[in-house]
């Protein structure tokens, strides 16, 4: 007979528990055996005294179980998921899905919907006419054969664990904790069924952790989570400092992806696409160099195959290819309002927290979770930290539907933005990349 006081009591004191006590709290609390008061008192305590890797492992495997698993053996090769760990304006997903599969690489992709002033790539989405993210499981493995890629939002059923805890750790102040977000984050990429994963792991203003050490150290655990349970993971440690690319909001993050697969887009995003990609490329096996893997992507972005592969996706989905050509076909917003320079400067520093929160305002997230998305809404920046802008030129524009959020997004945008009249150091974007060699070395 397992007397949970006591498990409440051995994590207080900093004792390891059992997979068996663990599994027992996460199966108990999920069936509502075991109450919220004493759920809260357990995160609590893991909150304060941590747990191993071993602990973590198993209360990451307890909490997949919990729900429907996919099963994607009927498709062929070695399929790579990938994952960030939230941010602004995050457009990789959209690029590295299309651009990966021009490659070979099998992507069956569950993707969520925004969370706080993150976005989400099921929201993007949803602004391309027609777009279908619910796709049934026979369409979505059929979409991955035919297409190589397909992208649905999480069922229902997906580590329903989650679903419970998160709410919980929400109002409990026990959501910063490495293993319950590890764990958290690794449920999910073990019931989406995914063989190898490559985790993004974003640190800054605009991310959940806030130093470079917190995200190195959850990194870590998502690699040992993954190897002890029998799947290779790679973690990248990445600036979210700043937004990633230039658009923040759905429809203009359509257009920031579709430009990058065009040749156009912001270096930073192209640059962190490619290099996933090819750690996607060598995962699956299909290629074993990564400098090789990235010129073929890199080719695939010049010659028009991966901008190809997306409209194949889009159209698989039932949506409208063509906004791709003409940007006009995706939603529109009435005020369009351009901030610009009064003179020569640098861009000494561009806050991607309070721009999310700017971007929520107008409507590109939601404040509560019944709200409406606005897929029209947001900000495009005119440069990142380091840019140079000439007087007059624009450092942001604001896209959005009302005068008085126009005006209210107006000063938050102006408070996001610090320039100088001297040169200011570019920010780097790539801090570190974590394999189960480096984490042993
Ligand atoms: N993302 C998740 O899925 N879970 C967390 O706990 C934090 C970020
Ligand atoms: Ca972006």
């Amino acid at each position: 007979m397992v007397f949970v006081p006591e498990l409440i009591q051995k994590k207080r004191d900093g004792i390891s528990l059992t997979a068996e006590e663990i599994e027992y709290l996460v199966n108990g609390y999920v069936r509502g055996i075991i109450p919220d008061y004493q759920m809260a008192a357990f995160l609590m305590a893991v909150y304060f005294k941590g747990m191993s890797y071993e602990e973590t492992t198993a209360l990451t495997l307890s909490m997949a179980r919990s729900g429907e698993v996919m099963d994607l053996s009927s498709i062929e090769g070695i399929k790579v998921d990938k994952h960030s760990s939230g941010g602004i304006a995050d457009t990789t997903t959209l690029v590295l899905l299309p651009l990966v599969a021009s490659a070979g690489v099998k992507v069956a992709k569950m993707a969520g919907r925004g969370l706080g002033y993150t976005g989400g790539t099921i929201d993007k989405l949803e602004s391309i006419p027609g777009f279908k993210t619910q796709l049934t499981k026979d369409e979505f493995l059929k979409n991955v054969m035919t297409v190589g890629a397909a992208i649905t939002a999480q069922s229902e059923n997906l580590v329903p664990a989650d679903k419970k805890l998160y709410a919980l750790r929400d109002v409990t102040a026990t959501v910063e904790s490495i293993p319950l977000i590890a764990s958290s984050i690794m449920s999910k990429k073990l019931a989406g069924g995914a063989d190898k994963i490559l985790l993004d792991v974003k640190f800054g203003k605009g991310a959940f952790m806030k130093t470079y050490e917190e995200a190195l150290e959850l990194a870590k655990t998502m690699v040992k989570i993954g190897y002890l349970a029998g799947k290779e993971v790679v973690a990248y440690v990445t600036d979210m400092d700043q937004p990633l690319g230039l658009a923040i909001g759905n429809a203009l993050e359509i257009i920031e992806a579709a430009e990058v697969l065009k040749n156009n887009g912001h270096q930073d995003l192209r640059e962190l696409c490619v290099r996933f990609g090819a750690e996607m490329m060598v995962l699956a096996g299909i290629e074993k160099n990564l400098i090789k893997a990235q010129h073929v992507l890199e080719e695939n972005i010049d010659n028009g195959d991966a901008l190809t592969k997306f409209k194949e996706i889009i159209e698989a989905q039932s949506g409208d290819p063509s906004v791709l050509d003409d940007y006009t076909k995706l939603p529109q917003s009435t005020f369009v309002h351009s901030l610009v320079v009064d003179e020569d400067c640098y861009i000494k520093d561009v806050d991607a927290f309070k721009l999310g929160v700017c971007a929520v305002r107008l409507g590109a997230g939601r404040e509560k979770k019944e709200d409406k998305i606005d897929h029209s809404v947001g900000i495009v920046l005119g440069g990142k930290v380091g840019d140079k802008l000439k007087e007059g030129q624009a450092y942001a524009t604001i896209y959005a539907n009302s005068y008085e959020k126009l005006e209210d997004a107006i000063n938050m945008v102006k408070d996001s933005f610090q320039f100088s009249k001297l040169p200011v150091q570019k920010k780097k974007l790539i801090y570190a990349r974590i394999t189960l060699e480096s984490i042993e070395a």
